[in-house]
């Protein structure tokens, strides 16, 4: 798929602008704070309705108006549609599909893209959040309809962590806590989080030789990478005393056989099953999670552990390593996408590939071998401050931006 045409209205630092694109690769360059990530991140939010840069839509309306209007056709094989997303602080978004209103969900998937950002490097170095959004992002690209299960699974996490809270207050008050509400909660986050779960242990899956694929070639055969999914679930059921139990969210590398690594996964893809491991988890937990207020197990004190050889890439990673890793992630998620045969695009569900100011935080090797890997995608968009920042293999078109003005070069 490729996007033939975007408009913008009051996005970010954008009053108004609107460009016809085409397949191949477009750089937008500029000197920095000129508008060029804004314009990229546009699609993208098309794509995930979430920036690669800010957590609340306020930021993405042009300050000082209400809200703002981004507009772009794609074109899956030689069908476009015209897709049509407002976004108004702190409100649902509306979405309309060939001038239709639609329902905002409809339009997820529409348009998909992968975004390299120098943000990525979190990825690799950062919490376990970022490994987790780079999960569920992706899953929600494939699977729609779990973006409703995340944010049931969401609110019923911040409700429960709520009742817990006042559920400890009062028992250091001596009062009594009444835990039959406690209970219907356990039941929803169960079921929600097993979905999440079991559809993150799946991709895994799917991700994990494209990893190894992609780590090799931008790495130039310097590492294996290996990617496992950690679930607060195991650490529970694998640990008889809880009291001694490390349920930090930060959990290293897992040393056991691969053979245990293995099953533990295996078993993750079963939805029923985990529902009721989750069940039971938060019985045993119960005592705990009233004293500290917190829900301590569920997909959101899960990880990633990326590995490299047999050190996770944590903590031990060198920075050009992490650099390597971070591009994997993203490469590997764009041919999990490209082989999505599930898609309703079919064959014609390829990603549209960013690379936002990537280039710029490469060294030579690894800017020339990420080139070569993504020269061929359909369309390929690219922010550089200056026209040397984008490599000789990704030549095509070129804007200039500058000063809220997009040019074509
Ligand atoms: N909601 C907003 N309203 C007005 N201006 C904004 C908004 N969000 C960002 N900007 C402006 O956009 C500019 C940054 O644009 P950006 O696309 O990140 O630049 P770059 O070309 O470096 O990628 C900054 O000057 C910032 O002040
Ligand atoms: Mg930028």
């Amino acid at each position: 798929m490729y996007v033939s045409d975007l408009a913008l209205n009051d996005f970010r630092s954008y009053r108004e602008v609107v460009l016809a694109l085409e397949p191949g690769v477009t750089a937008f360059v500029g000197q920095n704070g000129q508008g060029k990530t804004n314009l990229v991140e546009s699609v993208a939010y098309l794509s995930t309705f979430s920036s690669h840069r800010v957590a609340a839509d306020a930021a993405l309306v042009r300050q000082g108006t209400g809200g703002a209007v981004v507009r772009a056709k794609i074109v899956h094989g030689d069908r476009p549609t015209l897709v049509e997303l407002e976004i108004v602080a702190g409100k649902a978004n509306r979405a309309r599909l060939n001038r239709a209103p639609a329902r905002t969900r409809d339009v997820l998937g529409v348009v998909r893209t992968v975004v390299f950002a120098p943000e990525d490097l979190e990825l690799v170095k950062g919490d376990p959040g970022h490994r987790r959004r780079f999960l569920d992002e992706l899953t929600v690209l494939i699977t729609p309809r779990l973006s409703g299960v995340r944010s049931e699974y969401d609110k019923v996490l911040r409700q429960r962590g709520a009742l817990l809270k006042s559920a400890g207050a009062a028992r250091r008050r001596g009062g009594r806590v009444d835990l039959s509400t406690l209970d219907v909660w356990d039941g929803q986050l169960a079921r929600a989080g097993a979905q999440l779960v079991t559809a993150r242990a799946q991709l895994v899956r799917k991700l994990r030789p494209h990893v190894a694929a992609a780590y090799d070639q931008v790495s130039a055969g310097q590492g294996a990478a290996r990617i496992d999914y950690r679930a607060s679930i195991d650490v529970v059921d694998e640990t008889p005393d809880l009291d001694a139990a490390e349920l930090a969210d930060d959990s290293a590398a897992g040393d056991a056989a691969r053979g245990a690594v293995e099953a533990r996964e295996e078993a993750l893809l079963d939805t029923g099953a985990v529902t009721q491991r989750l069940l039971d988890a938060m019985g045993r937990l119960r005592e705990r999670e009233i004293e500290r207020g917190v829900c301590l197990v569920g997909p959101h004190r899960d990880d990633l552990v990326l590995s490299l050889g047999t050190l996770p890439a944590k903590g031990y990673a060198s920075h050009g390593e992490s650099w390597s890793y971070a591009l994997a992630l993203r490469l590997a998620s764009y041919e999990v996408l490209r082989e999505d045969e599930a898609s309703p695009w079919g064959r014609d569900g390829e990603p549209v590939l960013i690379l936002d100011d990537v280039f710029a935080e490469l060294d030579s090797r690894r800017r020339e071998r990420l080139a070569g890997m993504v020269a061929h995608a359909q369309q390929v968009l690219i922010t550089a401050a200056v026209p040397e920042d984008v490599p000789a293999a990704l030549d095509g078109a070129r804007f200039d931006v500058h000063g809220g003005e997009v040019t074509r070069a």
